[in-house]
């Protein structure tokens, strides 16, 4: 199942079920635009044998990024060099998306200490400001930019993008009444909540063309009390299909609740399951005929063709394989392993570690491809995490010195 290909409503034939999901790579260089090091692995992904790559996390505004290191994607980028990152990732025969996002109040206060958001809610994290309520003129901004920066992605030779509608940025938490407090059209009733994402999608599509693929990626729920839940994100599930979208992958959670990577999960049903949202797509993929990818947790490949042949999902999505060992899908398909690797799963309980340990050693790793040019994969986990913050401390001085700052 797995090696079968699949046909995009665009009409896009992705020759296997294997994606590489959105992992941020922190190789954008000072100007935030793609590096050496970042056309490098995506040359090796490119190679590796996945039909579908996704880039990491691409904001469409520079002063409201994930972090210092993201590539950008607005009229400041210089394409040429994001010619060369989609030439380098097609070159295996792969199809390539950017991840467009906004991180509303997830952007690092260093960045920006007032970034806007759907409220002045901030996080309950060090680090982030307070964010300031966006107007109306800045969410109307906010739409203009997906729609230009889709339209910068498609002039630099990707094959679509993904709208990364997850995860408690911008998008996503105006989706979360516990974020999106609003008492105006772009708040309230969920279909208000999702005036925003619907707006970007429709402006995107309307800019783009329908040859081109848009996907989005959604919360199956924020798993939170009073955020965005599992009906809430149902009931978004079908207002997504009648905007034509390509397929629709599911996650969950956000900054607050990082439930999209675990590494310890002890529960047998979890463990045989192996993807943490594969019921909740079983469930909405009664109600839709889009194809649906299911990120998170596959390691084995009679699970990954079990969940395919059982109809639950349409394609696999695998981060964290990808930075072990990038040629993994190629060996998978082959028949030369049986599962992809699995590394996290010997770490210690995130409760043992510094809170962001195994998620900043596997951000330290995969900078290290475009770095170094390989993983260093016995790097104890705390050193990784240790290794990364610095890491991004130095990168965040650089990119705003070189922003006059
Ligand atoms: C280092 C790292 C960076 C990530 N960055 C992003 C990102 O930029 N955008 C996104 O949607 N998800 C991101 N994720 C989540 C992954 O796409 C994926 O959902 C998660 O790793 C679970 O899949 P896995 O169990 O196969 O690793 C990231 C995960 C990791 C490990």
């Amino acid at each position: 199942m797995i090696a079968n290909s699949l046909k995009l409503p665009s009409g896009a034939v992705l020759p296997n079920r294997i994606v590489k999901s959105a992992m941020s790579e922190a190789l954008g260089d000072d100007f935030n635009n793609p590096s050496d090091g970042l056309i490098n692995i995506f040359h090796r992904w490119g190679k590796g044998g996945a039909g579908l790559l996704i880039t990491g996390n691409t904001p469409i505004d520079r002063w409201h990024l994930e972090h210092a290191g993201n590539v950008v994607l607005d009229h400041h980028t210089d394409i040429n060099r994001m010619k060369k990152l989609t030439s380098a990732a097609k070159s295996g025969g792969a199809y390539i998306l950017a991840q467009l996002a906004h991180a509303g109040r997830q952007t690092p206060d260093t960045i920006n200490a007032h970034p806007i958001s759907m409220s002045n809610i901030r996080l309950d994290l060090p680090g982030y400001g307070e964010p300031r309520a966006a107007t109306d003129t800045d969410l109307e901004t906010v739409i203009t930019q997906f729609t230009e920066s889709a339209w910068l992605a498609k002039e630099a030779g990707f094959d679509g993008v993904e709208i990364h509608a997850a995860h408690g940025y911008l998008l996503s938490s105006s989706l979360s009444p516990r974020i999106n407090t609003r008492d105006d059209h772009w708040g309230g009733s969920l279909e208000n909540r999702a005036r925003l994402l619907l707006s970007v999608i429709r402006s995107v599509r309307a800019r783009v063309g329908q040859q081109f693929i848009v996907a989005v990626k959604l919360n199956s729920s924020d798993f939170q009390k009073g955020g965005f839940s599992h009906e809430d994100s149902i009931e978004v599930t079908k207002m997504l299909q009648g905007e034509g979208i390509d397929f629709l992958e599911i996650s969950g959670g956000n900054f607050e609740t990082p439930v999209s990577y675990q590494h310890t999960s002890r529960q047998e049903s979890t463990i045989a399951r192996e993807a943490y949202f594969l019921e909740y797509a079983r469930d909405i993929k009664k109600s839709l005929n889009i194809p649906i990818m299911v990120t998170g947790g596959f390691r084995s490949r009679a699970v990954m063709d079990n969940a395919l042949s059982s109809g639950a999902t349409d394609l696999i999505g695998m981060g964290r394989p990808f930075i072990i060992d990038p040629e993994f899908p190629e060996k998978l398909l082959k028949g030369l392993i049986d599962m992809a690797p699995a590394m996290e799963r010997d770490f210690p309980p995130a409760g043992k570690l510094p809170r962001g340990a195994v998620l900043n050693w596997f951000c330290h790793q995969l900078s290290l491809h475009g770095t170094v040019g390989d993983s260093n994969l016995a790097l104890p986990i705390v050193d990784g995490h240790e290794r990364y913050l610095v890491d991004m401390q130095n990168l965040t001085k650089r990119v705003l010195k070189a922003r006059g700052k």
